[in-house]
């Protein structure tokens, strides 16, 4: 493949595999250094802007978004949340993340995230192709990687760069190009995963609600006045088709049901959808002149809603990394991103892992297991410590909070 014809044959110093949050935030970054990229994608800009994602951005990713440039819609649009809710055994208890910390975080859709970046790309003037077929990655041993694709209109295309990134979502096919014999994959599945819908309805609540009840996880999250997103915890093979609206509504509310008497508003469901997850790391997440940044290296339970917040990081640290190998230290400055992006990253996977046992019901769950669940969820609502330790991990970790 590598001697076949391509039509076009451009040079960069960086080229991208991935036009998501991360890839798309790396090349902002990086053009706000005077450094070009050129990022494909598989998916058409209208498949990435259509398919629902997560909703939380920690309030340094909603800094960041406004002072490098991106954009400040998530100002005017988006939803300043100074905590949640922790809904057990009937009631509501409010963590109030600003309180405790001094942080907040942002009700911010990742689709709108990801609209906010690739419309700063045109601004810009950067390259992105969408909708390509056919991505090889090559020589990414030697100093001089290239990348080839099939762009939407049949044509080919040589990229050349000094290092490639791998940002191609959970999916990776980047991370497959570390050889199996030198790659390490941790990862766990769970036995449960997330029913998600889309409700033509007014909120429930002014702030997230996290449930746990006997019968299951449910969360309450909002996207506009009269849009809302909601989940309930299914059996990873549940049928969208087995899931009448009524089904549903019953479903959730008698997970949120109490004794304070909360009720969710009901209304049209537009879009439903069985979300699998699992917690999965690949190390080492650079091979040669190959990076890998975001789902590609790495992915979590979206319990904690860390997944966006951990690929925004992963690149933030990138982009300083990159400049650093394109300058004078070239690529023995490469041997930094991994240690400084992964502490973080264990930390979102311990959380993340962590939220999701505290709050789901395991299949086969005795009396027991569900009364140290909420001994453990009293326990993190009913002491400083614990109230604590939830917001400084949910809002991000403070910068200097290292051990
Ligand atoms: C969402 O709004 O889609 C959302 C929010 C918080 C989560 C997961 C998903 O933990």
């Amino acid at each position: 493949m590598a001697d076949a014809v391509v039509d076009t044959v451009a040079s960069v110093p960086v080229a991208v595999i991935g036009a998501g949050p991360a890839g798309l935030m790396l090349a902002h970054r990086l053009s706000r250094a005077g450094v070009d990229t050129i990022v494909v994608d598989t998916r058409t800009r209208r498949e990435i802007e259509t398919t629902h994602r997560a909703g939380i951005l920690e309030a340094d990713a909603a800094r960041d978004l406004v002072e490098t440039g991106v954009s400040d819609r998530i100002l005017r649009e988006g939803h300043e949340h100074e905590g949640t809710e922790l809904r057990f055994g009937g009631r509501a208890h409010r963590i109030h993340f600003k309180a405790l910390v001094g942080e907040s975080v942002w009700l911010y859709p990742q689709t709108d995230v990801f609209t906010d970046l690739a419309d700063a790309r045109d601004r810009d003037g950067g390259t992105v192709h969408f909708g390509v077929k056919g991505t090889e990655v090559l020589d990414i041993t030697t100093g001089t990687p290239r990348v080839r694709y099939t762009a939407a209109d049949g044509s080919r295309h040589e990229v050349r760069a000094q290092y490639v990134v791998g940002a191609d979502g959970s999916r990776s096919m980047c991370r497959n190009l570390v050889p199996e014999d030198r790659r390490v994959r941790y990862g766990k599945e769970y036995p449960f995963a997330w029913f998600g819908i889309m409700a033509e309805a007014p909120p429930s609540a002014p702030e997230l609600v996290y449930a746990h009840s006997g019968h299951g996880f449910a969360l309450i999250s909002q996207r506009t006045e009269t849009v809302q997103r909601m989940y309930f915890q299914c059996s990873p093979g549940e049928s969208v088709d087995a899931w009448p609206d009524d089904r549903i509504w019953e479903t959730l509310q008698a997970r949120v049901a109490g004794e304070d008497g909360f009720r969710l508003k009901e209304g049209p469901i537009l879009d439903k959808s069985v979300l699998r997850f699992r917690s999965f790391v690949q190390e080492p997440m650079r091979w040669g002149s190959m990076v890998l940044a975001g789902d590609a290296a790495h992915t979590v339970p979206p319990t904690g809603a860390r997944g966006l917040n951990l690929a925004l990081h992963d690149v933030k640290v990138l982009a300083d990394i990159l400049l650093r190998a394109l300058g004078t230290e070239g690529e023995a400055a490469l041997e930094d991103y991994q240690p400084r992006a992964l502490q973080r990253i264990w930390r979102a996977q311990n959380f993340s892992h962590w939220m999701t046992r505290l709050l789901h019901t395991p299949p086969g769950g005795t009396p027991f297991d569900l009364r140290r669940q909420l001994g453990e969820l009293d326990n993190v609502v009913g002491t400083p410590a614990g109230r604590t330790y939830l917001a400084v991990q949910y809002t991000g970790w403070p910068v200097g909070s290292q051990a």
